[in-house]
């Protein structure tokens, strides 16, 4: 068994933000729908509104993070691995078979998660800012948005939220279907995840190759501070 650092600390504070923004946004949503009362209505929606701000403010630094340091390329979907993910979990995983798509430094999400992911990202999390925000400033302050019903801006942003919880739910299950039931939790706490000595070898691969690559290119413009950001991927792995 090897370490390897996977997650780094830009990503696990947007991910652990995210995961109790959302949740503030979950319990005080489903207040103001009348689902129950916690801490009244009024509460529910000054914090609601509030956290969603915080949330966009943080989602948009998120969107230049990934940007600026090519995470965004975790999201690209791909069809390899698919099936056979698809198969794992629904019954290679119930008989400790070996997860399909070895995961590496370039590559951490399985096919099944790019594209829950991504369709989480580039829909489920729009509408729900979109539709939120026509919310919020329908027909406030005095010149905001006129817009004639309200009616499917709430059914939108409803059945949005349900789609959010449903995703919660099994992404609290599938964290615990990872070498042991605590170690993707381990993982996204500290950024280090155990993975099997065989497993790392595509790792070692993945860095060396980058690294000569980058080496080559280190006269180029980008090159001095690419060559950095693969020293210290290098360095990560114990
Ligand atoms: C994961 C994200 C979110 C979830 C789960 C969520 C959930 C909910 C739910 C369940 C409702 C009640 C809807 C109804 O009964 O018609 C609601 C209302 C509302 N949401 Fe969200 N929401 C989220 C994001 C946002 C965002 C980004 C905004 C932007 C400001 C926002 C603004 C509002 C507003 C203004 C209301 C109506 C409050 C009122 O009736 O005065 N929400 N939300």
């Amino acid at each position: 068994m090897k370490k390897v650092y996977l997650y780094k600390g830009y990503e696990r504070f947007w991910h652990w933000s995210q995961s109790v923004l959302v949740f503030i946004l979950i319990v005080t949503g489903f207040e103001i729908h009348s689902s129950y009362s916690l801490i009244g209505f009024e509460n529910a929606v000054r914090i609601h509104n509030i956290t969603a701000w915080t949330f966009l403010v943080l989602t948009v630094f998120t969107i230049f993070w990934d940007f600026t340091t090519d995470e965004w390329k975790q999201y690209i979907p791909t069809s390899k691995n698919l099936k056979a993910q698809i198969s794992f979990y629904l019954s290679g995983i119930f008989k400790n078979a070996p997860h399909p798509a070895g995961k590496t430094i370039s590559s951490k999400l399985n096919p099944l998660q790019r594209l829950v992911y991504l369709g989480i990202k580039v829909f489920v999390f729009p509408v729900m800012f979109l539709t939120g925000f026509l919310y919020y400033f329908f027909h406030y302050p005095v010149q905001g948005i006129e817009l004639s019903s309200l009616e499917v801006i709430a059914v939108l942003h409803t059945r949005g939220a349900f789609a959010v919880v449903a995703f919660i739910i099994v992404h609290l299950y599938l964290i615990t279907t990872g070498r042991t039931v605590t170690s993707n939790l381990k993982a996204m706490v500290t950024g280090w995840e155990e993975i099997e000595e065989h497993e790392t070898k595509h790792i070692e691969e993945e860095i060396m190759a980058e690294t000569k690559t980058l080496i080559r290119n280190a006269g180029e413009k980008s090159g001095r501070r690419k060559l950095r950001k693969a020293k210290e991927a290098v360095a990560e792995i114990v």
